[in-house]
C-alpha cells in the first residue's frame, strides 16, 4: 500500500478548492485501512500521533488553502449485499429487504442499483453526490426523506483500538444534518459499511411540494391516461433526478459542494418576531421549533439570489448553494459567506450554520 507524500486535494473535492495532504492513502477492505491506522499511529500504541481525515466523495467539504497537515484516506471499499428479511423470525420484516453496502460504494450508484431491483426506501435520495460512508455522518436527506429512515444499522471502526462496533439506529444519534460521528467522541469512529432496511412494497413518498408538483403537473399524463396509478420507484428516481438538475448546478461546470448552510430551525417566539417583519415567510414545524428555507430568505428577503463576489457567487436557481469558478481560493469562499451570514444576522436576527465541513 503506498502513502503518497504532498498530494493536492483540490481534485478531490467537487468544490475544486484547497491546499495538500501531507500524507495521502487509498484503502479498498478493513486490512488496508488497519495499515492506514498503523501509519498514523507511527511508534505510539496508545493513540494517534498525525490527524487523520476520511475522504468519501468529497462533496461536502471546503479544504483549506494550507490543505491538512496529517493523513488523508480516501475510501475506496466497495461491494453491495442483499439478505431477505422475511427469513428471520420477525414478522415485522415481512416484504422487507436488508441492503449492506460499504463505505466506498458511490451513493448514486447504491440508490440505482436498488430502484431497478424494485427496492423502496432510497428512491427520494436520488442524484446526491457523495458516498454510502459520508451518508450517515451527516444524516443526508432531500425531497422529505433522509438517510435515518431507512438506516438500520453502521459498522465502524475504533480509530484508536482498532475495535470494530456496529451501532443501531438510535445509537446513531441521526438529527437535522447531525449524528453521532460528528461529535468529538464520534469523530474517532470510522465508517466501514452501512445496512438499510428496504421494502419490496411500494411506498412512494411524494409528500415534499416539488414532487407534489412534479406528479400533478407533467407526471400524470405521462404515466397513463387513467392518471390514477402512483408512480413507479423508476418515476419517482427520474422526477427527483429532473427536479434537482433545475437547482443545482453541474458538478462537471462550477465547483461546488451543495447547500453550503442548514437550514435555520428557530424558536416559536423567533418566528412571530420574523413574521412580523416579513409575513409571508414559509416555515416547517420540526418538533417543537420551526424550520425555515434560508433560500427563501436569501431571495426574498436579502435580495441575494445569484450575489457575486469574484470568483464566488450564490447560484441563481438555489441561493442556499454556494458556486465558485475553478482557481478560487478558500479565502475567497470565506469571504462571500461571511458576508452573507452578517447580511442574514443583520435583516433577521437569524445566527445561520454551515453545513459544508471545513477541513484545514
Ligand atoms: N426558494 C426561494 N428562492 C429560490 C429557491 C428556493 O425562495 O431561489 C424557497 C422556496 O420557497 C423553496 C424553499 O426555498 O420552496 C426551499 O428550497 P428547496 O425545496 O429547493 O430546498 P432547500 O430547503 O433549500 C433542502 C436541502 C437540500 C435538498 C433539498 C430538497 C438543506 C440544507 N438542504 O434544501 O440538500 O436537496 O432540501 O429536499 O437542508 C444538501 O444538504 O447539501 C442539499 C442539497
Amino acid at each position: 500500500m503506498k502513502f503518497l507524500e504532498n498530494v493536492s486535494l483540490a481534485e478531490y473535492t467537487t468544490f475544486k478548492i484547497g491546499g495538500k495532504a501531507k500524507y495521502f492513502c487509498v484503502v479498498k477492505n478493513e486490512e488496508e485501512l488497519y495499515e492506514a491506522l498503523d501509519f498514523a499511529k507511527g511508534k505510539n500504541t496508545e493513540s494517534l500521533i498525525m490527524p487523520f481525515f476520511i475522504l468519501g466523495g468529497g462533496s461536502n467539504i471546503l479544504v483549506s488553502d494550507d490543505g491538512f497537515d496529517g493523513l488523508v484516506v480516501k475510501m475506496e471499499m466497495t461491494g453491495v449485499s442483499f439478505e431477505d428479511g422475511e427469513k428471520s423470525d420477525n414478522k415485522t420484516d415481512v416484504g422487507k429487504i436488508l441492503v449492506t453496502a460499504q463505505a466506498g460504494d458511490n451513493w448514486d450508484r447504491l440508490v440505482a442499483e436498488t430502484v431497478k431491483k424494485e427496492l423502496w426506501g432510497l428512491e427520494n435520495l436520488s442524484g446526491i453526490p457523495g458516498t454510502v460512508g459520508a451518508a450517515p455522518v451527516q444524516d443526508i436527506g432531500a425531497y422529505g426523506a433522509e438517510a435515518k429512515d431507512t438506516i438500520v444499522s453502521v459498522r465502524a471502526i475504533d480509530s484508536t483500538t482498532g475495535a470494530a462496533r456496529t451501532f443501531t439506529n438510535s445509537e446513531c444519534q441521526f438529527s437535522y444534518r447531525e449524528s453521532f460521528f460528528k461529535t468529538a467522541e464520534g469523530k474517532k469512529y470510522i465508517i466501514t459499511s452501512v445496512t438499510f432496511k428496504l421494502s419490496k412494497i411500494p411506498s412512494p413518498n411524494l409528500s415534499y411540494k416539488d414532487l407534489k408538483e412534479y406528479f400533478s403537473e407533467n407526471g400524470r399524463e405521462e404515466r397513463d391516461s387513467l392518471s390514477s396509478r402512483p408512480p413507479s420507484l423508476s418515476e419517482i428516481r427520474k422526477a427527483v433526478i429532473e427536479i434537482r438538475k433545475g437547482k443545482f448546478p453541474e458538478l462537471s461546470k462550477v465547483g461546488t459542494a451543495g447547500s453550503f448552510w442548514k437550514n435555520p430551525i428557530i424558536s416559536n417566539q423567533q418566528f412571530e418576531k420574523l413574521k412580523i417583519r416579513y409575513p409571508n415567510t414559509p416555515s416547517f414545524s420540526f418538533g417543537d421549533k420551526i424550520k425555515i428555507p434560508l433560500a427563501w430568505i436569501l431571495d426574498n428577503v436579502c435580495g441575494l439570489k445569484g450575489y457575486t463576489k469574484g470568483p464566488v457567487s450564490l447560484w441563481t436557481n438555489q441561493p442556499l448553494v454556494v458556486v465558485a469558478e475553478k482557481g478560487t481560493s478558500f479565502k475567497e469562499i470565506e469571504s462571500l459567506t461571511c458576508e452573507v451570514t452578517n447580511i442574514v444576522k443583520q435583516k433577521t436576527g437569524i445566527d445561520i450554520e454551515k453545513e459544508v465541513q471545513y477541513i484545514a
